[in-house]
């Protein structure tokens, strides 16, 4: 084996972990219960998140410091994690505060487990996975639609049985739904033919169709900076969805490990006041059902790839948004993998 085959082999097991050194959507806001901790998996690291005194969420390893068990299992108290084996309490920084079964024990203060910046937004609690180049936190900043008051968005989660990085792939791929979602309600329109055209934007690329625009899922707009990961894309509505314009999906691949990814889907329409109210009535009573058999489609399709399907396939032109994302993904990890490697020899100096 040479020496780039291994560097390839590194990065792309280090790719198939989950993406680092970006903010990612782990869970749904109300999965954090006041008073209960919600245990999760992301990117093969198991993580505890509660809310604390102030309703803050914190997140930090699931691994009790005493024997290892998971501290999602245990309580709050008074802001705190408690396991519920032996009572061992834990705080938001990952330090022991308690230690009740023992009177001064040298446990306390201590402060052996990671801790991860946490927060909310539309919905959802984001959480920061730091990176060997980018240990701290950097700002968070959600898309625009999460925030802006001209737009309704929540929150959708579902749980795929395949890589985090498949679903990039798909959604870096529009040409897909004049095949896969044909018979769909919305995506059923438009020339089954064209060329695809890349463009570069400050935060990653647009990949589009050449000669189709407003028809189907036509363009694609991939975020890779900063600090965050994340695709854009329209669905036209037919006249019957009310006002609003076209439905967009704002949308998060987050690895649980390298087998298994949440995908976060955010429902998005560009509407206020009374619209905005009417635009989630008609999507709880009727759209939503038809946006769940399209995912349904693309879960299906996207869990029967093989793991290693890569080293067999066979790209054609219409892959150029799929190529030029992973070609992103690799820069990146290749800089988290050369300062990890540095920060060794650091140590081992
Ligand atoms: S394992 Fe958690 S307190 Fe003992
Ligand atoms: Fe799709």
């Amino acid at each position: 084996m040479t020496a780039n085959q291994t560097g390839r082999d590194a990065v792309e097991s280090y790719l198939n972990q989950g993406l680092r050194g970006v903010w990612a959507p782990i869970c749904k806001s109300v999965q954090v219960k006041a008073g209960a901790p919600f245990g999760t998996k992301i990117a093969g690291e198991n993580l505890v998140l509660w809310r604390d005194a102030d309703g803050k969420v914190r997140c930090v390893e699931d691994f009790c410091p005493h024997r290892g068990a998971k501290l999602s299992l245990g309580e709050v108290q008074n802001g705190n994690v408690a396991c519920r084996y032996h009572g061992v309490t834990v705080n938001g920084e990952g330090t022991i505060v308690r230690v009740p079964a023992m009177p001064e024990c040298a446990l306390e203060g201590r402060r052996p487990l990671k801790s991860f910046e946490a927060t909310e937004c539309a919905g959802a609690v984001f959480v920061y996975l730091p990176s060997a180049d980018q240990p701290e936190a950097p700002e968070f900043r959600p898309p625009e639609e999460f925030v802006s008051d001209e737009w309704q968005a929540f929150a959708c989660m579902t749980h795929w049985d395949c890589s985090y990085r498949v679903s990039l792939d798909n959604a870096a791929d529009p040409m897909h739904a004049s095949y896969l979602h044909a018979d769909s309600f919305t995506l059923a329109y438009g020339s089954k033919q064209d060329t695809m055209r890349l463009e570069r934007t400050d935060t990653g690329f647009t990949i589009e169709r050449v000669n189709q625009r407003g028809v189907n899922f036509d363009w694609t707009d991939v975020v890779v900076d900063p600090g965050m990961v994340y695709f854009r894309l329209d669905i036209p509505y037919p006249d019957g969805a009310g006002p609003g314009g076209p439905f967009r999906i704002i949308g998060f691949a987050v690895a649980i490990d390298e087998n298994t990814h949440y995908s976060f889907f955010w429902r998005c329409r560009k509407v206020q006041g009374l619209a905005a109210e009417s635009w989630r009535f008609l999507y709880r009573a009727f759209l939503e059902d038809r946006h769940w058999h399209v995912l349904e489609q693309d879960r299906v399709m996207l869990e029967s790839i093989p793991a290693d399907a890569r080293k067999r396939e066979m790209l054609y032109q219409h892959d150029i948004g799929v190529s030029r994302l992973r070609q992103m993904m690799v820069r990146k990890a290749k800089e988290h993998l050369k300062a990890e490697a540095a920060q060794l020899e650091q140590q081992s100096a």
